[in-house]
């Protein structure tokens, strides 16, 4: 291997590593002091758009643990905001629209400005000429679908019944909304990967709120789309599938590169179901950081044994990291899967 390779695009294209890379969903957030000391002096918005925070708090994890990936620090919710749509974070709620998609009307109005993102592609800049030759910056955007269900609900919801019930009934409207996402999301990646980005996942997070027999005709197009643009760039997709895990047939339909695992699965049982034609990334159960360093240890292994030997393994957490997890147990955790991994390898 060179020795400016990085470990993490080399396990994505299943090229031979020595040892399972490793980065967390969400490292760049509030279980930091660091984070919650930047933030309670700047608003969210403001350190998305002001590109020397932006890096500075994507840059947070990678001074602290020895990770192999760094994550841009931005949100799913900023395409919303580039056709139009204005959100505020509301303390115990999260983010909240000022107002929501109830018309076709409100459809046929989202207006895609380009020049939104230019903070967060001068961040970007910033970002890959700090990091580490070695390490890798994954650029990101939200599914059309999870992030349809946002626009539409207006919040977070704990069902996304409205968009679903946009989708039965107006699919006019709802393919014009999906396209709009889509062709803005595309404009924004290519942008992203232009300024630096070395791999882009897509985040379904919202996956678990469509059935799988609706996924393929209403979701799983604009994906493709998006995946095939990235794929066409030369480096790593990343879908990330919540609640869509249990049929790795059904993702592996996205193409991309990488399928990032929900904690509800065996990776086994997808690495056999995939037949080792895509990479995994995952999928150690977040609650784990909760626990005492045995039982990381423990569950951490089990991971790894699950996945079992050669390259395409990338580890990670099965959904983002939360807010009480204690920093040392993110230290214990990465150390871990370093001593661990190689084992798989031999
Ligand atoms: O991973 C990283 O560290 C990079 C940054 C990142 C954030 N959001 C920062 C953030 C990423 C990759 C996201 C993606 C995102 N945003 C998703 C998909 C991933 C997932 O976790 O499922 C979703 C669904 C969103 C929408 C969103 N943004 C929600 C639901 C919330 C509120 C979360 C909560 O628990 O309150 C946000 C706000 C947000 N995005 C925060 C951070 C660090 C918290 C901001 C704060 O209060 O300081």
């Amino acid at each position: 291997m060179h020795k400016d390779n990085q470990i993490f695009i080399d396990a994505c294209f299943m090229k031979p590593v020595n040892r399972t890379p490793i980065w967390i969903m969400r490292q760049a957030g509030r279980y930091l002091p660091e984070y919650r000391n930047i933030r309670s002096k700047n608003s969210f918005h403001e350190m998305m758009h002001t590109p020397d925070l932006m890096a500075e708090v994507t840059l947070l994890p990678m001074n602290r643990f020895d990770l192999d990936a760094s994550i841009m620090f931005s949100d799913i919710l900023v395409v919303p905001e580039s056709l139009g749509m204005k959100f505020e974070l509301v303390p115990k709620v999260g983010p909240v629209f000022k107002t929501s998609i109830s018309s076709s009307r409100d459809i046929e109005k989202l207006n895609f400005d380009h020049s939104y993102f230019k903070n967060i592609y001068n961040g970007i800049k910033k970002i890959r000429n700090t990091l580490d030759k070695t390490k890798s910056l994954i650029g990101f955007a939200g599914t059309p679908w999870t992030t349809a269900c946002y626009m539409v609900e207006g919040k977070p919801s704990k069902d996304y019944m409205k968009i679903r019930s946009l989708m039965y009934n107006d699919y006019e409207s709802f393919d014009l909304l999906m396209r709009k996402i889509t062709d803005a999301t595309i404009s924004y990646i290519r942008e992203q990967i232009n300024s630096g980005v070395n791999a882009v996942q897509i985040f379904d997070s919202n996956g678990v709120y469509i059935s799988k027999k609706n996924f393929i005709k209403y979701s799983l197009p604009y994906i493709k789309e998006i995946i095939n643009f990235i794929n066409s760039q030369n480096i790593p997709s990343i879908y990330y599938a919540k609640g869509l895990c249990d049929s790795p047939d059904l993702i592996m339909q996205t193409n991309s590169n990488v399928l990032g695992i929900d904690w509800s699965v065996e990776l086994s049982k997808v690495k056999s179901a995939t037949k080792g034609l895509v990479a995994l990334q995952g999928n150690l159960d977040p609650a784990i950081l909760l626990c005492p360093n045995n039982v990381i240890k423990s569950e951490t292994e089990k991971v790894l044994q699950s996945f079992g030997k050669g390259s395409g393994h990338i580890f990670n957490l099965g959904h983002g990291i939360t807010p009480n997890v204690r920093p040392e147990s993110v230290e214990y955790l990465v150390q871990q899967v370093r001593e661990m991994s190689s084992k798989n390898y031999e």
